[in-house]
This record gives C-alpha cells, structure tokens and sequence, in this order.
C-alpha cells in the first residue's frame, strides 16, 4: 500500500439518483415518496431559460416545505460558463435551508471550477451561519473535464461524487450516438471468417473508457463514482445491461431520468443475498486462515487472499448500509 491512503468522502447510499426538473414542481411529492436514494432538482438542462428563475423559487420553497425524507438532497446548477450559476448558487445556499446536502455540478473542466465554487460556498455558509457544510457531486461530461479528471476530483474536500454525464459527453467528444447512454449498432468488431466463411459481429460498449477512467479517478480520491442518464425508458432491458456494466467497472448508482427506473437501478445496485452469504463466507475462511498463519487459503475450490477479504468487507458494509 502506498503511505498516501485516499481519504474517503461521507458514506452516502447512492443507488438510484432522480433527476426532477425544478420547473416542474408537481412532479416534487411523487418524487419524495419514491424508493431513490437521492434526488436532484434541476435548474440546468431540463429548465428552459425563461424559466430558470420561477425553478429557482420552487426548489428553494420545496427543499423547506416537501417532507423528502432521508434522501440525499442535490440541487444542479447551470454551468459557470453561464450567467444564471451565481444565481443559482447564492439563492439556493442562502435560502435553501439545512436540508440540502449537496449541489450538483455540470460540465466541469478544470479543478479551478470547483476551486471558485469551494470559494462562493465557504463564502455563503460562513455568511448564513449554515450548520451544515455543503458537497459537491460533479458531472464529468465534457472532453476537458475527462482530460482533468484526476485534478478535478481531487480539488476540494466538499468532492462526494464524480457522476458521467454521457449525453453532454457525447456532444463534446463528437461522438456517434443513437439514444442517450444507448449502444452504437456500427461500434463493434467482426470475427475472423470461420470455416464457412460466416463472420459474427460483437457489439461493444462505446463508453467503456470513459467510465473506467471516471471509477479510477473516483476511487483514487475517496469519491462515489455514479453512471448518469440511460435515455430510453421504455427499455428497462437496455438500462439493467448498462447499470449492471457500471456496477461491475466500480460505480455504485446510476441516474434514474423517469421513475421506472428507480426500482432497476435499486436493484442493480443492491448486491444479492447469495453475494452478501459468499463475502461473509470468505471473511470467515480468512479469519481462520489469518489465524492459522496462512496468507491464502482455498474456498469453493477457488483461491482467496488478503485482497480478497477487502473485496469480501466493501460488500459486506455496503449490504449493511442498504439493511439499515
Ligand atoms: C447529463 O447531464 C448528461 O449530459 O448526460
Ligand atoms: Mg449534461
């Protein structure tokens, strides 16, 4: 192990995270008593511009009047490139009350982004008296916030969540998309002919670096990394093979854009009882074994070590986490 140890961020349950327009307040009780651990209200892309001011009064009236349970709270801002983000930021921080946990970041590009935002948030809550410090989630979603991934995660104590923002992803890498966070038909690779001459064409997954790469920043920095949007919610198939695919890379929950995703993403995320019985076997396997003197030992025919126990207790907790 290095001696410089990642610092982990607050543990939060992040499975399902709910986009909720703030210019759509009605939408606000369905989406309290929903089953998603966090929510965000919108005043980016969702909100036409003639309607960023009246969204910035619903949240606000909605984060003192809405009973959201013990949801994560999260508000996104506009970009900085935009005029409405110190807007945003200030009445939201300043108004918005205790109960917001965190606000969401867009486009970030640059660790000197969150740098300004650390700058105004610090400003405000010293300001208000505010007892609770604010996070902050970032959407990795442009070329430039890919390129300065691992300073950008790491530019601020207030950093929880590193969150792949494909759509906008894709619009800023000149990408070939056919549905937001879908498959590309054409990215694949065909097989060597076989005898018959019959040649099989394998689909691949086109965002496959970009979520690593946006894990391993993460992790590097003690943060949550979280799969965003899966546009097509009339495809609960297509959105479990691209949760499951990021919950198997490392990320611990996915955006849910409409409320039938909620329970998919819940269940992707949840690891199941057979996983949970199997890590507590091999916690036990290696205690013994640790007892014994033995470095390794063998479970199920399979061979387990010291990284295996890590492995076995991150799920263990998280299976915890869920339970209580
Ligand atoms: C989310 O903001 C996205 O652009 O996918
Ligand atoms: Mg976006």
């Amino acid at each position: 192990m290095s001696f410089t140890v990642p610092e982990p961020c607050t543990s939060r349950l992040n499975r399902c995270e709910l986009a909720v327009p703030g210019s759509s307040p009605h939408m606000f009780e369905k989406a309290a008593k929903s089953d998603a651990d966090a929510i965000f209200l919108d005043l980016e892309d969702a909100v036409a511009p003639n309607d960023k001011a009246q969204a910035r009064k619903n949240i606000i009236e909605a984060l003192h009047d809405v009973d959201w349970g013990d949801k994560i709270m999260s508000v996104r801002i506009n970009g900085l490139d935009t005029h409405y983000m110190y807007r945003d930021v200030v009445d939201v921080l300043e108004q918005g009350g205790e109960r917001l946990d965190l606000i969401m970041i867009p486009k970030v590009g640059t660790a000197s982004d969150i740098y300004a935002l650390d700058m105004m948030a610090t400003q405000i809550e010293t300001a208000m008296g505010r007892k609770k410090k604010i996070g902050f989630e970032l959407i990795i979603e442009t070329a430039l916030g890919m390129q300065n991934i691992h300073e950008i995660s790491a530019a601020s104590k207030r950093n929880e969540s590193l969150h792949f923002g494909v759509a906008d992803y894709a619009a800023s890498t000149k990408a070939r998309t056919t549905s937001i966070g879908g498959p590309n038909p054409l990215y694949g690779v065909l097989t060597d002919p076989a005898e018959d001459g019959s040649r099989d064409f394998h689909w691949g997954d086109m965002w496959h670096y970009a979520i690593a790469r946006m894990v391993v920043a993460a992790r590097a920095n003690g943060l949550r990394a979280i799969d965003g949007p899966f546009g097509d919610f009339s495809d609960p198939d297509g959105y479990v093979a691209h949760g499951n695919r990021a919950a198997i890379l490392g990320c611990e929950g996915k955006w849910a854009i409409h409320p039938k995703q909620i329970p998919l993403a819940n269940d992707i995320f949840t690891p199941a009882e057979e996983e949970v019985a199997k890590a507590r076997r091999i916690l036990e396997a290696m205690e013994k074994a640790v007892a014994d003197g033995a470095g390794a030992v063998a479970l199920d025919g399979r061979l387990i070590d010291i990284a295996s126990i890590k492995q076995a207790e991150a799920l263990v907790v998280q299976a915890e986490i869920i339970a209580n």
